[in-house]
């Protein structure tokens, strides 16, 4: 197929292309500077430059490039401070969710592509009510904090408008597995803290996970949609200090509800003791996905051991020495 990829410069489509290429798909591949271009151009795809933003370019990408497929996994997060407000650091990533998919429907539909594939996000969207992990027909947040109510309707009107228009979206799990993810400094500096019990549950993938789970939904009739998530949903109070110690950082802070209140604003505190996590059961089951990290256990310490060695060379004595919780491991 000729797979038309937006955002193929991002933390998940420099993962993607390669599949792709290996799966026999043409790849164009989608970024906004000469600069992320070549890097697309590397990895064996067809740049082009586009905003996503801009509905003409777009379409006159889509339909100059004749896809048989289009997969949209265009964000705004690189360099986002994540404030309080999550729909403060979310506010351009909504907008290539909502006015971004639109968009790319619309090109889409006028180009009679096949198949339709969007970006969307499992993790502090299913209602915090009943059992810690969710399947895709299990309601979603019926009411989300004030602060993440515009994040979570983008990520709904992605849900509905790519399945409306027949095609799948995928509820990937929070990503992991660049030198860059937006966890590790807060976690080295130990400014995610583990709030209250820490009962709050998350769901990861690894970014080759996610990207292997992408390229099988292009081969499935939509419309559909699945958690692409890894196998072990789990406790903040768990994941935290594996992560902080496949780091060579510091254990984690504990702190009561209301601490985390002022210094990570509501959706930290519903992040950290009520969110629910995620079960992958039918994306395996439907599209014969096999995850090469099915937890991130194994995950952390297989992506991050460089950047613990690294700790380590600073350090004049383990990372974890000296605490007593690292200790007992
Ligand atoms: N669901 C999530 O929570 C989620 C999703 C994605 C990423 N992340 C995290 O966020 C961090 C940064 O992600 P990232 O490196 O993928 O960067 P990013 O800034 O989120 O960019 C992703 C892709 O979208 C493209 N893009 C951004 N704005 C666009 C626009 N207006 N029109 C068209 N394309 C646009 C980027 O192009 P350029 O490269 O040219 O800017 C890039 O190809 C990573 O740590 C990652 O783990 C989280």
């Amino acid at each position: 197929m000729r797979v038309f990829l937006a955002g193929a410069s991002g933390a998940i489509g420099t993962r993607l292309v390669p599949q792709l290429i290996d799966r026999g798909h043409e790849v164009i591949g989608t970024s906004r500077s000469p600069a992320t271009a070549e890097r697309v151009r590397a990895l064996g795809a067809e740049p082009v430059l586009l905003d996503l933003l801009d509905p003409h370019a777009v379409r006159k990408a889509v339909l100059e490039s004749e896809p048989d497929a289009i997969v949209h996994q265009a964000t705004a997060l690189a360099n986002v401070r994540f404030s309080r407000n999550l729909d403060r650091s979310f506010a351009q990533t909504n907008l290539l969710r909502t006015e971004g998919t639109d968009t790319l429907l619309a090109a889409a539909r006028e180009a009679g592509v096949r198949r339709f594939v969007g970006q969307s996000f499992a993790g502090m969207r299913y209602a915090r009510e009943g059992g810690p992990v969710k399947t895709e027909d299990d309601p979603l947040d019926p009411t989300p904090v004030e602060t993440m109510r515009e994040t979570s309707a983008a990520m709904t009107y992605l849900d509905e408008a790519v399945t409306a228009a027949g095609g799948i979206a995928l509820r990937y799990g929070g990503f992991y597995g660049a030198p860059n993810d937006g966890l590790l400094e807060p976690v080295r500096k130990r400014q995610f803290p583990i709030v209250a019990n820490g009962d709050g549950i998350s769901s990861f993938v690894h970014f080759d996970d996610a990207a292997s789970a992408t390229v099988l939904a292009l081969d499935q009739d939509g419309p559909a949609i699945y958690n692409i998530v890894d196998d072990e949903p789990a406790a903040v109070r768990e994941w935290l200090p594996v992560l902080a110690d496949a780091l060579g950082a510091e254990p984690p802070r504990h702190v009561p509800v209301w601490v985390a209140r002022l210094f990570a604003g509501e959706a930290g505190v519903m992040l950290g003791t009520e969110s629910r996590g995620a079960s992958n059961a039918k994306a395996k089951r439907e599209l014969g996905w096999s995850l090469r990290y099915p937890t991130w256990r194994q995950g952390f310490v297989e992506a991050y051991a460089t950047l613990r060695a690294s700790a380590s060379e600073r350090s004049p004595v383990p990372a974890n020495v000296g605490h007593p919780r690292s200790a007992s491991r």
